[in-house]
């Protein structure tokens, strides 16, 4: 594991943002896993400027999200598709056939994750995957539990993180309850991994996935096992390293 102690959010998006061009600029055929959330539009706004700037090229690039609300489609503006089409795939040349993210739409729970498991296995390993921390520990939305879930499945979302994604909606009642999300299993498949992890807030919990015991009541402790993960946090969130 690399951990690179950035200055501040600017600083830890550009270093993001330079890893995930590089990967596209090497090979740009990839497979990209994305995250959402606030930690990585700042790495989105560097891969955009470089794209305007000539240097990337997404048109073979293929990427899967780990996530989506249940209940919630491409139009709503809560919605992980909405938020990338906003934040990255309308501003590059990428093809819609070639983005790929859990369907909130469907409402049947066991169709909706077959669907998407197959689409992962179909598209394979992703090259890199993209991952924010949240403030309990989770990656996706793998909640803190008594196991590490395998594959693709629909999550019930905890008090915290009704808290802390209550910011996006109008009302805390608004924030859909369950998710259709990747499992442990699906995101330590990928080929390397990217966290970042920005602000005081995440403090103490990044000093538990990574000091604490490896266990899936910190479903990110278990990044510990996957040989090529590297973490991006700015000078706030290793406060309490
Ligand atoms: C988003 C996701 C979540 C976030 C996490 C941190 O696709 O899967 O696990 O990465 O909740 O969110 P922020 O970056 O908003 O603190």
């Amino acid at each position: 594991m690399k951990i690179y102690r950035a200055d501040n959010y600017g600083d830890l998006s550009k270093k993001a943002g330079e890893i995930l061009g590089a990967v596209i600029a090497l090979y740009p055929d990839s497979v990209l896993g994305l995250a959402t959330g606030s930690t990585p539009v700042g790495a989105y706004e560097i891969l955009v400027q470089k794209y305007r700037e000539g240097l990337l090229d997404f048109s073979e690039i293929k990427t899967m999200n780990l996530d989506e609300y249940q209940g919630l489609g491409r139009e709503d503006e809560q919605s992980y598709a909405y938020f990338m089409e906003k934040h990255l795939f309308s501003k590059v040349n990428i093809r819609r056939e070639n983005t790929y993210i859990p369907d909130g739409t469907n409402l049947d729970e066991k169709a909706a994750c077959e669907a998407y498991e197959a689409v992962l296995k179909r598209l394979g390993a992703p090259r890199i995957q993209l991952l924010g921390l949240g403030h309990d520990g989770h990656i996706a939305f793998n909640e803190p539990g008594k196991s590490f879930p395998e594959g693709v499945h629909c999550a019930e979302l905890n008090a915290r993180t009704i808290q802390a994604n209550k910011r996006f909606f109008e009302k805390e009642e608004d924030v859909p309850r369950r998710s259709y999300t990747m499992g442990i299993g699906n995101i330590m498949r990928a080929k390397s991994i990217l966290m970042l992890v920005s602000g005081a807030e995440k403090a103490d919990i990044f000093r538990e996935m990574l000091y604490g015991p490896v266990t899936p009541r910190v479903p990110a402790s278990v990044l510990r096992f996957h040989p090529d993960v590297t973490i991006i946090a700015d000078a706030a969130a290793c406060g309490k390293l």
